[in-house]
Formats: structure tokens, sequence, C-alpha cells
């Protein structure tokens, strides 16, 4: 089996930090996000995959490289422009060939790996396997009807939705799907839709098995989701910390701490990571931070945050929560007359200020 995943697309409701980094190497617990989706698949024995990438972008390259560090052989697979998800498969036909394959959606997170559904595909002979998984907001979603113990319509972002599943992004399928990528027409807004493909599927009597998520899964969409998916991987933290603590400190919970990292005079309550080379002073980390590489955090309250490498956050008075900071992030409190916010952000930055 091969695997196809997902690092295209333009990232729109996470800008500003998407101006300057693909969506899918935004850190979660310190790691670039589809890392993920590479180490499921490899736990679940598949080697080769491909990875849609946008034309003329070589961050993700530049970051996996050939794959071998991971375990896995990577090939890169241009697109044009986001036509959608069925016109990914549809690029993809030459790399996957006969092959059967799990087609993972990249910004999509879940606890367990994807084993579990290998195995229900490969044991129920369909032609295609969905992965479902209850949700507060289907429309947001492709969202299946189902009738008894089988899926009988699939509809994408539906306004009136037919039940209260997603159609995760994890799908399995034989080449039948090629057929069904080649054979639909672009939706009302101009994508190639992957629900449409799977309805496609189900109108030529194909069989369409389908499985559900119990444990945790998120479509990392928006800001919220990320600190989200980075408290459920935080909550599930394993390593070492390496950091050098000093007598006037305390640091309880689960924490892992890189190489160089300083912790003094600072209250650390986790579950949190640090990178190597952070140095934590007069401080207080709460509980579902990641903070990576050489950042400085002095004089701050910080909890439930994503901080990107090189960031310093020096003396600011109030308490840093659910943010999400690029690299190189500064955030200092002036003493400077007359008191003011002096901000520089860049485009679609958001800052809330109390
Ligand atoms: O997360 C599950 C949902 O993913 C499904 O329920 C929907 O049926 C499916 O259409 C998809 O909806 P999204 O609106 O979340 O898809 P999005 O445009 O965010 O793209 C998902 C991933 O695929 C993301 O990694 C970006 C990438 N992508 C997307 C398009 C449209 C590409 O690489 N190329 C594309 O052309």
């Amino acid at each position: 089996m091969k695997g196809l995943l997902t690092a295209g697309g333009h990232g729109t409701r996470l800008r500003p930090i998407t101006h300057t980094k693909n969506k899918h190497l935004i850190p979660i617990a310190n790691r670039p996000m589809l890392t993920y989706a590479i180490g499921y698949m490899a736990d679940a024995g598949i080697k080769e995959i491909g990875i849609i990438v946008n034309a003329g972008d070589d961050e993700i390259e530049k970051s996996f490289d050939s794959g071998k560090e991971l375990g896995v052989k990577l090939t890169y697979i241009p697109q044009g422009a986001p036509l959608g998800l069925a016109h990914v498969v549809k690029i993809a036909e030459p790399f996957i060939g006969d092959d059967k394959f799990l087609f993972y959606l990249g910004d999509n997170i879940l606890v367990g790996g994807v084993m579990k559904f290998v195995d229900e595909f490969e044991a129920s002979g369909s032609n295609c396997h969905l992965v479902l998984s209850k949700v507060s907001d289907p429309e947001r979603f492709g969202v299946p009807e189902i009738s008894g113990d089988r899926i009988i319509s699939v509809e994408e972002k539906p306004s009136n939705p037919k039940s209260d599943f997603a159609v995760t992004g994890i799908y399995l399928y034989d080449s039948s799907i090629f057929e069904a990528v080649n054979s639909i027409k672009p939706s009302a807004r101009g994508e190639l839709e992957i629900s449409d493909a799977h309805q496609y599927l189900l109108d030529s009597g194909k069989s369409v098995s389908f499985s559900e998520i119990t444990g945790w899964w998120k479509d990392t969409g928006k800001p919220s989701d990320l600190l989200e998916a980075n408290r459920l991987v935080l909550d599930n933290l394993r390593g070492k910390n390496s950091a050098k603590v000093d007598n006037k400190s305390s640091v309880t919970g689960r924490i892992v701490a890189g190489k160089g990292t300083t912790i003094k005079n600072s209250k650390v309550r986790g579950p949190v990571i640090l990178g190597e080379n952070v140095h934590v002073e007069n401080a207080y980390i709460g509980p579902y931070t990641s903070i990576s590489n050489d950042c400085n955090i002095i004089g701050c309250e910080v909890e439930y945050s994503i901080i990107m490498s090189g960031s310093s956050l020096k003396n600011v008075e109030r308490r840093i929560e659910a943010s999400l900071m690029g690299h190189d992030v500064e955030l200092s409190q002036s003493n400077t007359r007359p008191r003011a916010h002096r901000i520089m952000v860049g485009d679609q930055g958001r800052v809330e200020v109390a």
C-alpha cells in the first residue's frame, strides 16, 4: 500500500503565520505538523509516500528531504493550483499506479495512528473506506448519510447535514477512485470535491465501507484548532527533561526540555515542552505550552500557547494565554512615557490587548 499526503493549499485561516510558513510545518509540541502523519503511515507499514505541494514551494522538501530520517521514501508531487482534493488524487495517479493507497490530509491530527483503519479496509475488501467522526458542526465537512450499516450518500459542506458525522481526512482506496476523480465536474466553488468522487463511487455501485474514530481527531483549520491539537499531543508527551533548573524554581508535571535550556527562579507546570537553548527566568510556564528553540521567557506568565523559535517575551504584566506566535517575535513591556501599546505586526496580524 502507498500513501498520499496533502501539504498544498493556502492556509488562509491561519494568516499571518501562513504568509511566511506552510501551514503543514507549524509546530505541534515542537514538531512540524506533517511529521505526525508521516509517522502514522510509517507505523502502519506504508513506506512509499507521495506529498502534494504547491508548485514552486520547496519548503516541505527542505524540511523532510528523501524521508530517510523518518524511515520512509518521499516523492514530491507539485500541484499548479489548489483545485480540490479530487484534483490532488487525479494528479497522483502516475505515482500510485495500481496500488491501493491511504489518502491523508496533512492538516488532520489524530490520536492512535492509522493502522486500525488500514486493517479494516483490507478486511472489508471494499473499494473505498471512509473514516468518520461525530462532530457538532458537520456543515464544515464532507457529511455521510447513513442507512443501517451503509453510507448511501456523501455531501460536501451541506447547509442541512444528513447526519452529525464528518468524513475525516483519512481515506483508503483501490484504483476505482481514479475513474471517479476523472469523471466528476468542479463544484460551485470551483473545486473538484472529494465528496463528489465518493458519491460517484456510490452511484456506480462500488462498495464504500466506513469506521468511526472514537478517540481524538482534529482538522486544524483555525488557530484554536492548533492550540487544541497541541494540548492533545502534550497530554501524551514522552521524553527527557534536559533543562538546568536552579533551586529557586519548581517544576511539576510532565516537562520535556532540550539541551542548553535553563530555568531560573521560575515555576513550570506541565505538560510543557521547551526546545533547545530556551531561557526561562522569573517566569511561570503553565500547562499545554510548547516553546521552540532559542526563545527567552523572562518576567512573564505563559500558558496554553505555541511559541515558535527565536521569540522573546519580556516583562509583560498580564498572562499570555491561548496565543500562537511565529518565529523571532518580540513582546515586551515598555516603561517609556507616555505609557502606550507600540505595535508592529504584519498583514492580517491579530493582537488582543487587556
Ligand atoms: O478535514 C476533513 C475535511 O477535509 C473533509 O470533511 C472534507 O470533505 C474535505 O473536503 C476537506 O475539507 P477542508 O475544507 O478541510 O479541506 P481543505 O481545503 O482545508 O484542504 C485539506 C488539506 O488538503 C490541507 O492539507 C490543504 C490540502 N489541499 C487542499 C486543496 C483544496 C491541497 O493540497 N490541495 C488542494 O487543492
